[in-house]
Order: structure tokens, then C-alpha cells, then sequence
């Protein structure tokens, strides 16, 4: 399985247009706020993205964040310039070719940006104890269309429970089941979007079956319960992350207006205030009182099939 996936984004695939699949989306798709930061990027970078779905989450500056199977590094190079030169980016990939190209561009970027703080690896990601990757040292670890093809899904969730610090996010697509199984208790689908096969001989051999694409936000925090109580709190966001002045997107189902009172479950109420989102909000209430479960929390399964218009925002 590994082989074969290293044959096939190593060797067969050389160009984004050769997938056959639209899981992977085009600039146009990109939030307008990132296209600029996408822009600096070398195009033998851009020209070897084969990832899907949204993975660069707010409040980076200053982040450490890892990259499992990062390939040629775009978006590795894009999350560099939202965590700033306090930050850092560790890209973790397993197949020469693709870490070739992200190595061979070092320099470029760092001159782009005016500091570099991007590092490549050569590993498995089901294994980053033999990379030295110590326990509670990532804020945020994101991935991009990898965590699918890999063999070996429980050792993957293990080792990113194990790297995040506490509050810290995996943010990634797919297997909600499994990242409960590792301590994920409440994962947060962000967005979902159909994946058509555009390629006829391979539809045909598919018939029925359907693919999505599914963005999860999940945090490592020790208290969450297994279904979203309702505990009578609230949360009133203040603006000051950048790019949402008038709304915090927590994950699908939170919309958070700024300066409004806005009832949240005990589990949303510690993804706030346990995590590096705190500054920016009020809380209101505490875990004293138990009013049952919380209604409207939302985790949609399966995943809305309305040709991605249910979308929050745009996939990357
Ligand atoms: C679909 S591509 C996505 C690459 C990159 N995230 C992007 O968005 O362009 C999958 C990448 O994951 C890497 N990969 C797949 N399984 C892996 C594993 N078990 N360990 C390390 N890398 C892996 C592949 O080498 C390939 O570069």
C-alpha cells in the first residue's frame, strides 16, 4: 500500500491536472485572503499540489505546526507566513519526490518571506518517533488529503495525540470514528464537498458509491464529554482574529457574531477556553449546572450532497 501510494505521487502523478478526481480544488476556490499569500509561492510548489479541503485554521501567529504528508510543501510554505518568523513549520512526507521539489525551494521562500522557518522531513507519518518529534511539542498539526491513504490509520492519531500540547488542534479531513477512538472526543466536521470522479473508466468500475471531501477541526483537551450538555453557558466573541472580523467560524455548525451572547455546549465552551482562541472571547457560566443535552450542536453524517453550496467559505 505505502509503495504504491509513493509510486503514484511520486512518479505517475508530475501536475495537479493529472489527478482523476476533483478532490483537489483550483485557486479560484481559495479564500480571497489567502490568494495573496499563495501567490509568493514558487509555481513548481503550486504546480504539485494534490491536497483537498481547508487546512489553514486561525490564530497561527507564533504556532509551531506539522504537516503530515506534506508533499511538494504548499501548504506547508503558506502556513509558514501565517505563524511569522516566532513561528515554525515542520513538513513530514515519505516519498523523494515530492520532498525533492519542497527542499529545492528553501531558499526561495525564505527570501519571499524575509525569514525561514520551514523545515522537510523523510518519514512515515504513522511513525514520528523515529523523526525525534517529541510529545506536546505542536500547536497545531494539519493534513491535507494524506491521513486517507494511509495503512495504518490508528498509529497516525495516536502519534498526532501524543505531539499536540494540550489545547493544541489536529485540523485535517476525515475519520470521525477514529480520532474518538485516540481521545479526540468531539470532532468538528468544518466543511464537506462531494468528490466527483472525473475520470469515466474509473466511475464506471464505482457505480454508486460516493465520495466526500470533509474537513475536521479536533482538539486535545482532557475534559470533553462524550455528547455536546448543556451546561447554561455562553460565549461573546470580540472580533480581533484576522480575517473574521464579524464572524469565528468554530466549525460548521457555530457561527459566532461578533459581540452577540451565543449559548454553546460544554465541549464548544473548552474548545474556546482551553485553546489559543481564549483571548479573543467572553465566557459566560460554568460547569455547575447540567440543563441535558444540547440541542442543534450538530455533527452531520453523512455529509451534505448538494454539490459543495452548503460550504462554509471556500476549500483550499
Ligand atoms: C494527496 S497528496 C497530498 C500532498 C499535500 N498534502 C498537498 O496538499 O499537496 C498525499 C501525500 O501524502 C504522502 N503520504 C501518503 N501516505 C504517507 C505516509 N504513510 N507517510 C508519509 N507520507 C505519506 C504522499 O507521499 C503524498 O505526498
Amino acid at each position: 500500500m505505502l509503495e504504491s501510494v509513493q509510486n503514484y505521487y511520486g512518479k505517475v502523478l508530475q501536475h495537479s491536472n493529472d489527478l482523476k478526481t476533483s478532490a483537489c480544488c483550483d485557486v479560484s476556490s481559495m479564500p480571497d485572503w489567502l490568494k495573496p499569500l499563495l501567490a509568493k509561492l514558487h509555481p513548481q510548489v503550486t504546480e504539485r499540489y494534490y491536497g483537498c479541503g481547508l487546512v489553514a485554521p486561525a490564530v497561527l501567529e507564533g504556532a509551531r505546526v506539522l504537516d503530515l504528508g506534506s508533499g511538494s510543501g504548499r501548504d506547508c510554505y503558506l502556513l509558514a507566513q501565517l505563524v511569522g518568523h516566532q513561528g515554525q513549520v515542520v513538513g513530514v512526507d515519505m516519498t523523494v519526490e515530492q520532498l525533492a521539489v519542497a527542499n529545492a525551494h528553501l531558499q526561495y521562500h525564505a527570501e519571499q518571506f524575509g525569514f525561514a522557518n520551514v523545515e522537510f522531513r523523510q518519514g512515515y507519518i504513522e511513525n514520528l518517533d523515529a523523526l525525534g518529534l517529541s510529545d506536546a511539542s505542536f500547536d497545531v498539526i494539519v493534513s491535507n488529503c494524506v491521513i486517507n491513504l494511509s495503512p495504518d490509520k490508528d498509529s497516525v492519531l495516536r502519534e498526532a495525540y501524543r505531539l499536540l500540547k494540550k489545547g493544541g488542534e489536529l485540523y485535517f479531513n476525515d475519520f470521525h470514528n477514529l480520532a474518538k477512538r485516540h481521545g479526540f472526543a468531539d470532532p468538528r466536521l468544518v466543511e464537506d464537498r462531494p468528490i466527483a470522479i472525473t475520470d469515466p473508466k474509473l466511475a464506471a468500475k464505482l457505480g454508486n458509491t460516493r465520495f466526500y471531501s470533509a474537513t475536521y477541526r479536533l482538539f486535545k483537551l482532557d475534559d470533553l464529554e462524550p455528547a455536546c450538555e448543556d451546561h447554561g453557558q455562553a460565549v461573546i466573541y470580540h472580533g480581533g482574529i484576522a480575517d473574521a472580523p464579524h464572524t469565528f467560524v468554530l466549525d460548521k455548525h457555530h457561527h459566532i457574531e461578533t459581540g452577540k451572547v451565543f449559548p454553546v455546549c460544554g465541549n464548544t465552551y473548552r474548545m474556546l477556553h482551553d485553546s489559543r482562541f481564549a483571548p479573543y472571547f467572553s465566557f459566560i457560566g460554568d460547569f455547575s449546572q447540567h440543563f441535558g443535552i444540547f440541542q442543534g450542536c450538530g455533527s452531520v453524517l453523512p455529509y451534505d450532497n448538494d454539490n459543495g453550496t452548503a460550504n462554509l467559505g471556500a476549500c483550499c
